[in-house]
């Protein structure tokens, strides 16, 4: 019987209390394919509990690998046995960051053949010839075969000095993944400095690579001959903390986001203060408080330490109900907006002109009914339901699946009027589920 998700919301309810972040999805990503380097058993802890993560396990156990999940957010991963080189599309179509699979069977067995990946499509093309120059430069031969299938092979991998023509997360990670056993020195210039970049860096470390400036733009990595088995925490997910701080901007309220790393958090705090919003930053958790309408300001978003894209559609339902008129520049992507539409249906007054939207605020958003067109943007329509008068149905939740653990949990913690309700099909009564 097919079913389909949908999130229901009513919207109006201040959010108290405290929510607890989990581990870093874009972390996640690049560390489950980096166990495939090592013969030993990785122990990787704080594991975000999504199904991005659940699809890579997949992957990785058809490849020959033995993994045992200790806990939903707790994993072993034995990759002695890994003995199969090929990921079909039928595995990558689901997910972008399948394509750190090359990197790292690359890095362990000299050839990879990998189907191009899938994922978001927030419009635009999300193009690998930055990865592909970096294979090469290391001394791969890499090529397209039919059925989109990317061939890379090597004898020995040999450190190269490698120039990123465009800040890449996927491309520096994947280049770090081929590079850690390469004979020599390899840098690579321009390099992406998220948080997930450094988390890697550190896990690549805990198994004996000698990978050094990792946060910085240049990342140097001595190759080494053997890697060794680790147990790893992952950090607490920047997005996911953002989103739940934008939530409660938004829908007004006093919650403490647990489980963060202030110093991730700076450019969307920044915004948030620059919006009038109250936040209070302590260890390893920062507190939101707003109890009125937020003012206006402008967004560029920026690779890391500028303000991430990923919080783009989120910051743009709290710039919705602004006091004042926002302009929203998305330089990372090339076009990122597909969202505004579902939020005009919501009452927003958006007006995007290719990289630009400009926001002119409106006292309230009215629920209505709206899909997620990706995983961010999904988010997103969360956020709006949140702060709409009435009901608001978010349909596509498997795209929220993708990069949030249990959000309807976390914010029905917080007071949010918000459940799962699964439809078996579209004509049929709504089951509570
Ligand atoms: C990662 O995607 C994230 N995904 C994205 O988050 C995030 O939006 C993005 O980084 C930017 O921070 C994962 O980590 C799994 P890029 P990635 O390579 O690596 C161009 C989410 O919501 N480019 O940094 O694909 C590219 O077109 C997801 O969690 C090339 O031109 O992003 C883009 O304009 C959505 N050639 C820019 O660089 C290349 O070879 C940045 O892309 C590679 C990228």
């Amino acid at each position: 019987m097919a079913f389909m998700d949908k999130i229901v919301i009513n919207g109006g309810n201040r959010l108290t209390g405290k929510i607890d972040i989990s581990g870093a999805k874009n972390a996640a990503l690049a560390i489950v394919p980096a166990a495939i380097l090592t013969k030993e058993i990785c122990r990787i802890e704080n594991l975000p509990d999504i199904s991005d993560v659940s699809i890579m396990l997949k992957i990785l156990n058809t490849l020959g690998a033995h993994v045992r999940m200790i806990n939903r957010n707790t994993v072993e991963i034995d990759a002695r046995n890994v003995q199969f080189y090929t990921v079909p599309y039928e595995q990558t179509k689901h997910l972008r960051a399948s394509y750190y699979f090359i990197g790292a069977l690359l890095g362990r067995f000299g050839k990879a053949h990998v189907a191009m990946p899938g994922g978001c499509n927030f419009g635009g093309v999300r193009p690998i010839d930055q990865h592909v120059k970096g294979f090469e430069s290391l001394g791969a031969k890499v090529s397209i075969e039919e059925n989109a299938i990317v061939n890379a092979e090597a004898d020995t991998l040999f450190g190269s000095a490698i120039y990123l023509d465009t800040v890449s997360v996927g491309a520096t990670i994947n280049i770090m993944l081929a590079a850690v056993r390469a004979k020599g020195l390899t840098v690579i210039e321009n390099a992406a400095k998220e948080p997930h970049i450094v988390d890697l860096a550190n896990f690549l470390n805990s198994m004996g690579a000698d990978v050094r400036g990792a946060g910085t733009d240049v990342i140097k990595i001595h190759g080494v001959e053997e890697m060794h088995g680790c147990s790893y925490s992952i950090i607490p997910d920047q997005i996911e903390a953002g989103t739940y701080m934008v939530a409660a901007a938004a829908a007004g309220g006093d919650v403490l986001i647990n489980n963060v790393i202030p110093k991730h958090m700076e450019s969307i705090t920044a915004k948030l203060i620059e919006c009038g919003i109250e936040v209070e930053e302590f260890d390893d958790s920062i507190l939101i408080k707003s109890d009125h309408r937020p003012t206006r300001c402008n967004i560029k978003t920026m690779p890391h330490p500028g303000f991430p894209t990923d919080m783009q559609p989120q910051m743009a339902v709290l710039l919705s109900i602004a006091e004042g008129t926002s302009i929203i520049n998305e330089s990372v992507w090339d076009s990122r907006f597909r969202y505004v539409e579902q939020l005009a249906h919501m009452g927003a007054c958006i007006k995007v002109d290719g990289k630009i939207a400009v926001i002119e605020g409106v006292e309230h958003l009215k629920g209505a009914p709206v899909k997620a067109d990706d995983l961010r943007a999904g988010a997103a329509m969360i956020i709006a339901g949140l702060v709409a008068s009435g009901t608001t149905e978010v349909e596509n939740v498997v795209y929220i699946d993708r990069g949030y653990e249990d959000i309807v949990g976390k914010l029905a913690g917080v007071g949010a009027d918000i459940r799962r309700v699964r439809i078996t099909d579209p004509e049929s009564r709504i089951q509570i589920s």
